[in-house]
C-alpha cells in the first residue's frame, strides 16, 4: 500500500499535534527545551573549576635545584588559575610586574608550571602563552585542555606535558610552582609555590 502525498502530510500533521510541544506555548514543566529561559540559569556560572589558585610570583622564590638563584629584582608576577578535572582543562589569567626583556626557555613558551616542591626545582608539566604587553603590566589569558605539550623531553624521552593531567595539581598543589624564564634570568624572573 503506498500513502498519497496528501495522506502522508496528513498523518505527519497528526503526529506531530500528539508529540509535546517545544519552546513558548507547549508544556513548560516536561520540555528540556521550555528550561531555555533566561531565568533559570541566573546562578550558572560560565565555567566550572574544581579548583581556584591564586599565586603570588616574587624573585626570591627562583632556584637552581635547591640553590637559591634570585630572579629580577622587585618583578613581580600574579598567576591565577581555575582547573576543571573532568575536562582535563586548566584556565589561565597572569600578570607580570617588571619583568623586562625578551623570555627564554627550551620549551614551547617560557611561562610554566613546573612540578616540584617548594625550594627544589623540577621539570615543566604546562607551558602558557607569555605574557605581553608594557613592562609594568605583561598579561596572558585563557584555557588550555590536554593532552598537553611542553616541547621538553622527559628523562624516557617523551615530552614532560605528555602524560600530565589537571587533577595531579588538584590532588597536590604543594607539589607545583609556577614561573616565567627570560633570556637574563633564565632560571626564573619569578616564580611562586601553587600551595
Ligand atoms: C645550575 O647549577 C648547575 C650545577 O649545580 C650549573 O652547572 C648551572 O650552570 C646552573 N645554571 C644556572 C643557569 O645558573
Ligand atoms: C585577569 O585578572 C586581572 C586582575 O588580576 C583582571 O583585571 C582581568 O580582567 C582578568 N582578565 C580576565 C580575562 O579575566
Amino acid at each position: 500500500m503506498q500513502f498519497s502525498t496528501a495522506a502522508l502530510t496528513a498523518l505527519l500533521a497528526t503526529s506531530a499535534v500528539a508529540s509535546p510541544t517545544w519552546g513558548h506555548g507547549g508544556d513548560k514543566k516536561n520540555h528540556w527545551l521550555d528550561k531555555w529561559d533566561k531565568n533559570d540559569y541566573k546562578h550558572e556560572k560560565v565555567f566550572y573549576f574544581d579548583k581556584t589558585i591564586i599565586v603570588k610570583a616574587e624573585p626570591d622564590q627562583v632556584r637552581n635545584g635547591t640553590t637559591p638563584v634570585p630572579g629580577q629584582p622587585s618583578a613581580k608576577g600574579l598567576f591565577k588559575f581555575g582547573i576543571n578535572v573532568e575536562e582535563n582543562t586548566i584556565c589561565y589569567n597572569i600578570t607580570l610586574s617588571g619583568v623586562t626583556g625578551d623570555y627564554q626557555s627550551p620549551a614551547l613558551t617560557a611561562t610554566h608550571i613546573h612540578e616540584a616542591a617548594r625550594g627544589t626545582s623540577g621539570p615543566p608539566r604546562l607551558a602558557f602563552p607569555n605574557p605581553k604587553g608594557p613592562d609594568d603590566r605583561r598579561v596572558s589569558y585563557g584555557c588550555l585542555t590536554g593532552p598537553f605539550k611542553t616541547g621538553v623531553p622527559g628523562p624516557d624521552g617523551a615530552d614532560t606535558g605528555a602524560n600530565f593531567h589537571v587533577e595531579q595539581i588538584v590532588a597536590n598543589p604543594a607539589g607545583f610552582f609556577c614561573d616565567s624564564h627570560t633570556k637574563q634570568f633564565p632560571l626564573g624572573a619569578v616564580r611562586g609555590q601553587l600551595a
